[in-house]
Formats: structure tokens, C-alpha cells, sequence
């Protein structure tokens, strides 16, 4: 089977919030936005103008409140609450600013995690689990706790756990915003090789041009629009 050459596909995607007893706010509105199978796209816009509804929409954390979106060639407007969560856990490795460990778990065992989710069996999710943190340098870490790694090794174990379900699409939600210069270096070095090296399509939501700089395509947001595609 030929795999399907668009990864995420959003057509007039408007997401609203009611916010308590004010007016309804427009987190994103009316975006179009095509991401093909091994792109690397940066998202960029001032904070408040979408970037992380359009990312949580993107990886069927949440759904529309009009338009389409069809993630790896399924449809998730009409999908069920189970077929969301399937396609969340086989599809989409997702990233964050605050890395979102368990603190009171292992590292290994936060990489193993969602293969927990899974049913895939302990020695199996362990073996993977240790190959990937000796591919990503933190190998002598694995029986720390989460909370005493430093930031860039807490995130390169968020980056482990994203992507050892080996999904086709990771998303980053600002992933550098709370690391150093050289931390930064290192976490973008390891997104671009999965990239370019494992074929990943990979989303970052960035308020860095430097980082930005990394994407082959960058979309400015403004106030819940697209405003610019810039293609590097
Ligand atoms: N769960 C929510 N409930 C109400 N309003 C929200 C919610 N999430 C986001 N918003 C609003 O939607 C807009 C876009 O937010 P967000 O996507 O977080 O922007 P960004 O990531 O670019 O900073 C903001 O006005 C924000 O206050
Ligand atoms: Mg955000």
C-alpha cells in the first residue's frame, strides 16, 4: 500500500472557546493548511494568536468547531472518542514547552508509557525504551527520576517517549522555550534527524526565528489566521 502523502490536511478548521459568561473567543479561525508526509513546517505568531489550538487540532487532542480535519488519511471531525485516541496514540508523538513527565516515575519508565497504553509487553517496551535513550545520549539516566534530569535531558526523554510508539507525525509545542542556548541546539540537532534521517513529519510551534529557521516552510499566525507561508 502506498502510504498517504498528506499527513495532516485542515479545510476551514475554526475552533471557538466559550469563556464563562463573555463573549465566545476565536482561537483559530478558517485555516487551511495542508502538511504532506515528511515536511518540516514551523508555526510562529505573537502568544494568544492560535498556534497551540492549531497544534492540539492537529494532533486529535481536540476537535473543530467547523471545517475539517483529516490526520494520516482519517477523517477526526466525525471520528469517535476511541478512534481519537487511536489515532493519538499511533500517529501523533506530541512535545511541550514543560517536557510533561511523570516526576515521580523513572525516565525509562515515562518512555515506556505509551506502550503501557499499547499492551505491549514489559520486556519488549523496556528494550525499545533503552535503545532510544542510548540513541538520544541519556542512557546512564534511566532509572533517575524525571524531575531530577536537567532541562535538556528532561526533554530529549519527552522526545524518547514521543517517539517510541514510532508514530509518522511528531508535534512540538514550543519545545526549546525553557532551555538554554546549548540545550536548544541539542533538542533542535535530534528534530531535525528525525526528519531528515527517520522520515517523521514534524510541526514546531516556535517563538524562536533560529528555530523557525530549521523548517522547510514557516506559517505566521495572527489573531487565529494564517497571515504568511514562508518556504525556506
Ligand atoms: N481552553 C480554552 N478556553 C478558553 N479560551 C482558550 C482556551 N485555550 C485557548 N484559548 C484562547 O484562544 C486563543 C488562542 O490561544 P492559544 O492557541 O493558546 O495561543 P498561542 O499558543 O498562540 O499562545 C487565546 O485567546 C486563548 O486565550
Ligand atoms: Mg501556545
Amino acid at each position: 500500500m502506498v502510504p498517504d502523502k498528506d499527513a495532516v490536511v485542515l479545510e476551514g478548521v475554526t475552533r471557538t472557546y466559550l469563556a464563562g459568561t463573555e463573549a465566545e473567543v476565536v482561537a483559530v479561525k478558517d485555516i487551511n493548511l495542508r502538511v504532506e508526509s515528511g515536511d518540516y513546517v514551523a508555526i510562529m505568531g505573537p502568544s494568544g494568536s492560535g498556534k497551540s489550538t492549531l497544534l492540539n487540532l492537529m494532533g486529535a487532542m481536540d476537535r473543530p468547531s467547523r471545517g475539517r480535519i483529516i490526520i494520516d488519511g482519517t477523517d477526526i471531525t466525525r471520528a469517535s472518542n476511541t478512534q481519537l485516541a487511536n489515532i493519538r496514540n499511533t500517529k501523533i508523538g506530541m512535545v511541550f514547552q514543560s517536557f510533561n513527565l511523570i516526576n515521580r516515575m523513572s525516565v525509562i519508565e515515562n518512555i515506556e508509557l505509551p506502550l503501557v497504553v499499547r499492551g505491549v509487553p514489559p520486556k519488549q517496551r523496556r528494550m525499545l525504551a533503552e535503545r532510544l535513550l542510548d540513541e538520544l545520549g541519556i542512557k546512564s539516566k534511566a532509572n533517575r527520576k524525571a524531575l531530577e534530569l536537567s532541562g535538556g535531558q528532561q526533554q530529549r526523554v519527552a522526545i524518547a517517549r514521543a517517539l517510541i510508539g514510532d508514530p509518522p507525525i511528531i508535534l512540538a509545542d514550543e519545545p526549546t522555550g525553557n532551555l538554554s542556548t546549548s540545550d536548544t541546539n541539542q533538542v533542535l540537532e535530534i528534530l531535525d534527524s528525525l526528519n531528515k534521517e527517520m522520515g517523521k513529519t514534524l510541526v514546531v510551534v516556535t517563538h524562536n526565528p533560529d528555530v523557525a529557521k530549521h523548517a522547510e516552510r514557516i506559517v505566521h499566525m495572527r489573531d487565529g489566521q494564517i497571515v504568511e507561508v514562508e518556504e525556506a
